[in-house]
């Protein structure tokens, strides 16, 4: 099922105002089972960050929930903050204040089990390791996954396949085409099947085959009711997006 159709088969969900903050769950039962029901997949609640140095925040109370099951784009000119925002989610950097929450917990709580959930796409080209292969980087993903040693090689299979890799799996990564490591480094992202993915300006360098294969990776973790929060300057007309925002002097604003 492409995006498109997925989209068309559900009813977009709204952006909702923030739950109440879950209590921390017990630690020793399966994540699925320690979800607030109220919670969302991905919460930030009056985040702010001002970066060593700077005038002004780049982020100022930045409060936004995804839904489960859906796609936000959040827009805005270059430098506005877009990429901060995504690191903070991603567990990278911290916020000055406000909470960053994966279905009611934060990357502070278990910072192993947030990272686990949650996977980025950084912007550019950044990530890879010139000599090393495209196979090689997907076993690296793999393994600090920690998927199990069964799942492993499948999930390296998979993904190679899934991302039109079949013909580049052995060659060094310096030595392929720019797409071509896009193909890899949305490969790596959605390996281990995260529940939260965080795209930074995904479709750079990526064909129109290259962008169908995004789509259909971004409709499985839909499908899963997982939620997807895409980062660009401009929407891309293409693809639809369940709520949109565009960031303004360290605010979001709906757009
Ligand atoms: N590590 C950093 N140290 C200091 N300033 C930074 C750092 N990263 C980003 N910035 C500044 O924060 C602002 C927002 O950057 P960024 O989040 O990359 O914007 P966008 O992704 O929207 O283009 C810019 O003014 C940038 O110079
Ligand atoms: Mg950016």
């Amino acid at each position: 099922m492409t995006l498109t159709e997925l989209r068309s088969a559900t009813t977009p969900a709204a952006p909702r105002a923030l739950p109440a903050r879950a209590p921390a769950p017990p630690a020793d039962q399966a994540a699925r089972q320690r979800r607030e029901p109220r919670a969302a997949p991905l919460s930030l609640r009056c985040v702010t960050k001002r970066w060593r140095g700077a005038r002004v925040a780049v982020l100022d109370r930045v409060t936004v929930a995804l839904q489960p099951g859906t796609m936000t784009w959040i827009g805005g000119r270059n430098g506005v903050g877009k990429t901060t925002l995504l690191r903070i989610a991603a567990g990278l950097i911290e916020p000055d204040t406000g909470e960053v929450e994966v279905w009611g917990e934060s990357a502070r709580e278990n910072r192993v089990r947030y990272q686990r959930l949650v996977s980025l796409l950084a912007a550019g080209d950044r990530g890879l390791y010139a000599r090393l292969s495209v196979r090689g980087h997907l076993d690296f993903c793999a393994r600090i996954a920690m998927l199990p040693r069964s799942e492993l090689q499948r999930a390296v299979a998979r993904a190679i396949e899934d991302f039109g890799l079949e013909e580049l799996a052995g060659r060094r990564v310096d030595r392929i085409s720019m797409g071509q490591r896009q193909r890899l480094r949305m490969a790596m992202t959605f390996l281990a099947r995260p529940e939260i993915v965080l795209l930074d300006e995904p479709l750079t360098s990526l064909d129109a085959d290259g962008a169908e294969i995004l789509r259909c990776a971004i409709a499985e973790v839909l499908a899963r009711e997982g939620a997807v929060l895409w980062c660009s300057p401009e929407r891309e007309l293409r693809v639809r997006f369940d709520a949109r925002f565009a960031l303004e002097h360290g605010r979001l604003v709906g757009a």
